[in-house]
């Protein structure tokens, strides 16, 4: 039996790292050793309560206001003893966050092998998403097996003189987890929400907004404020819905532009199940989330991106993503053509999913057996294993 220790700490990462999770839990060969490090609390134990994970292992190292520097030191001084004690095999890291990449140091200078879910996306911009392009790319140097979810970015990796052999294209686990919840259409548990479903009914538009970017918190921040608040007064009859990230530099930059106006519901993070049965709703969803990026465009949701550059650009591409960056003309300007020209809005509203088709989990785990020579490989799950799909 081989011991694998996934390692996550944020939101998106539970959210992608759930069905693989799910996927070593049901593999005979394996024994599944989670480890959280809290670098979010309520938005991280939100969703594995949603997914039933328990994670054994808590490094709790959230603080408020926290600084990269100190989560990254925290949490590789955290994993240390754990990896110490636990000796894995392997362990999996998912995606870019500080997280992921202290996860990656702490294993590798122990030597176990790192397993990297989500590799390969880049920016090009060593600055934006910061720090997110450098993690990942640190990642990479370190890990012995990369999942890429699309051709594109294996192509990144291979420039980057990755052993071709080394990298498996899975598909993006966040597919696999869309696709266990959306359908349920979960209910809302604000009690605010509850009439969105009818007014959505009954022909109401429905604008859905997320942000937190750290290159985006400040100024541009406050400029998304001001045009939600513009883009709410000229549409009276739109309800605009804006779960708001728990980190308190973003409440304080965008929610004072926001006092007054009815048809704008701020919420708490919304579990995940209700998230995404809201973005099944929305008319337009403004963002600069990695994870959205991927998520509405496989339900035909046009989506208006609120940053310079993504290394995402597969979604781009299908004409369902745009980029438009964070100034306030422009952000009035694409909301509002999206809510009234409906040739415009038909041009985006078409489902693409370049992201995977619901069995990253099962592949991601068929690689680590491939990588630590156990157990069959997976026959029902060769197809999209290091080849393009
Ligand atoms: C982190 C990731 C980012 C990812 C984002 C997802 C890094 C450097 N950044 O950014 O890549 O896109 O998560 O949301 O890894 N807070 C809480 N409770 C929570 C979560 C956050 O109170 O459950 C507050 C705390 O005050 C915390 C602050 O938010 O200090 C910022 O959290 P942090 O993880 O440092 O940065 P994010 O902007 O969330
Ligand atoms: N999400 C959620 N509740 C919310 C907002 C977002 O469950 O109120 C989910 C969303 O569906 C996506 C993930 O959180 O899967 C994205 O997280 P975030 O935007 O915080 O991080 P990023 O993807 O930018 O790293």
């Amino acid at each position: 039996m081989k011991k694998i220790m996934p390692i996550y700490g944020t939101r998106p990462e539970a959210i992608k790292m759930a069905p693989i999770v799910k996927a070593l839990q049901e593999a005979p060969d394996f024994e599944c050793i989670v480890t959280v490090t809290g670098q979010h609390r309520e938005m991280l134990d939100q969703v594995n309560e949603l997914f039933g994970i328990v994670p054994d292992h808590d490094l709790n190292i959230i603080q408020p206001r926290q600084t990269l520097n100190s989560v990254m030191s925290k949490i590789i001084a955290g994993l240390d003893s754990v990896l110490e004690e636990t000796q894995p095999d392997a362990i999996v890291v998912q995606g870019d966050t500080t997280t992921s990449t202290a996860g990656a140091i702490a294993a590798f200078n122990r030597g176990i092998p790192v397993v990297h879910a989500e590799a390969g996306l880049r920016s090009f911009n060593i600055h934006s998403p910061f720090p997110e392009e450098a993690n990942r790319k640190i990642t990479s140097q370190i890990s012995s097996l990369h999942l890429a979810p699309t051709s594109v970015s294996k192509s990144n990796l291979l420039r980057e003189t990755v052993n071709e052999a080394d990298i498996y294209i899975t598909g993006n686990t966040v597919i696999d987890a869309l696709l266990d919840v959306v359908e349920l259409e979960v209910p809302f548990s604000d009690p605010r929400l509850a009439s969105l479903s009818e007014g959505v009914a009954s022909g109401e538009k429905l604008v859905l907004i997320t942000t937190h970017r750290r290159e985006n918190q400040g100024n541009a921040m406050r400029g998304v404020g001001r045009a939600i608040a513009r883009l709410a007064r000229m549409h009276p009859d739109v309800q605009f819905l804006l779960p708001v990230h728990k980190n308190p530099v973003v409440r304080e930059a965008v929610l004072p532009e926001l006092e007054g106006l009815e048809n704008i519901l701020v919420t708490e993070p919304m579990p995940y199940g209700e998230f995404t049965h809201a973005i099944h709703l929305a008319n337009v969803v403004l963002t600069d989330s990695g994870g959205v990026q991927e998520e509405a465009p496989g339900l035909g949701k046009p989506v208006l991106v609120m940053r310079e550059n993504t290394e995402r650009p597969e979604a781009v591409e299908a004409g369902t993503v745009r980029l438009i960056g964070t100034d306030e003309e422009r952000i009035v300007h694409d909301v509002n053509e999206l809510l009234t020209d409906q040739a415009a809005y038909a041009k985006m509203a078409n489902a693409v999913n370049p992201y995977g088709d619901g069995k990253a989990g099962v592949r991601t785990v068929s690689a680590i057996a491939e990588l630590l020579g156990v157990g069959e490989r997976l026959s029902e799950f060769d197809d999209g294993l290091k080849r393009d799909h």
